[in-house]
């Protein structure tokens, strides 16, 4: 089951940077892409910054729709993770391949994946830099978390294929004074 989380939280899933998948087209016909180039920009509405390569065929399916759903995948996807990211929709199905399932969004054109901790429906929000530096901003419009998954370990690249695993959280929240406004 899958429990909603406002769009302003966004940081909370990706300013620790975890490698990402994105997903374009539609649950009928989806397409997936590994992307670790992404950051956070602003709380709400929140935006967040990616590069996606026009060498990537997602380029396109996002550029056409203007949609398209960032999913967190958790470690036991690091295999496949990593095979997303190593071939191209214009060539095979890889929902398919990879046994994802394609779940209808509830703001976007673009699927969620179901095997995900975690999924972002986002839309664009300004193209300004693609051109220059294939970096798209998007608004997050919906969060998806899984609050049964017992998986919660999220992966981070480090570069040809390893990845540095989530390990313990230490809670500082009593020195986070000046920024109070911000928790609940
Ligand atoms: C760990 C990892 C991180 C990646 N990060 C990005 C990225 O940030 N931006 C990008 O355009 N491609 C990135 N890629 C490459 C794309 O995932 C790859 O080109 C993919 O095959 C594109 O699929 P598509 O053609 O179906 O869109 C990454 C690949 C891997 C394995």
């Amino acid at each position: 089951m899958f429990r909603e989380l406002h769009p302003s939280k966004t940081y909370r899933l990706l300013e620790s940077g975890p490698v990402v998948l994105v997903a374009t087209g539609t649950p009928e016909q989806p397409n997936v892409m590994t992307m670790g180039f992404h950051m956070v920009l602003q709380h709400s509405p929140a935006l967040v910054a990616c590069v996606i390569g026009p060498w990537d065929h997602s380029y396109r399916a996002l550029r056409d729709s203007g949609t398209c759903v960032i999913a967190l995948p958790t470690v036991e996807l690091a295999e496949t993770v990593t095979k997303i990211g190593n071939c191209s929709g214009r060539d095979i199905d890889k929902f398919a391949a990879f046994g994802l399932t394609a779940r209808p969004a509830r703001t976007v054109s673009a699927p969620l994946v179901g095997e995900c901790l975690a999924n972002l429906e986002c839309r664009i929000a300004d193209m300004s830099l693609v051109e220059r530096y294939n970096l798209f901003v998007l608004e997050v419009t919906h969060i998806h978390v899984d609050a049964d998954k017992a998986e919660r370990r999220l992966i981070h690249h480090a570069g040809d294929g390893r990845f540095i695993v989530d390990g313990d959280t230490v809670d500082m929240g009593g020195y986070m004074t000046k920024w109070r406004h911000l928790m609940d």
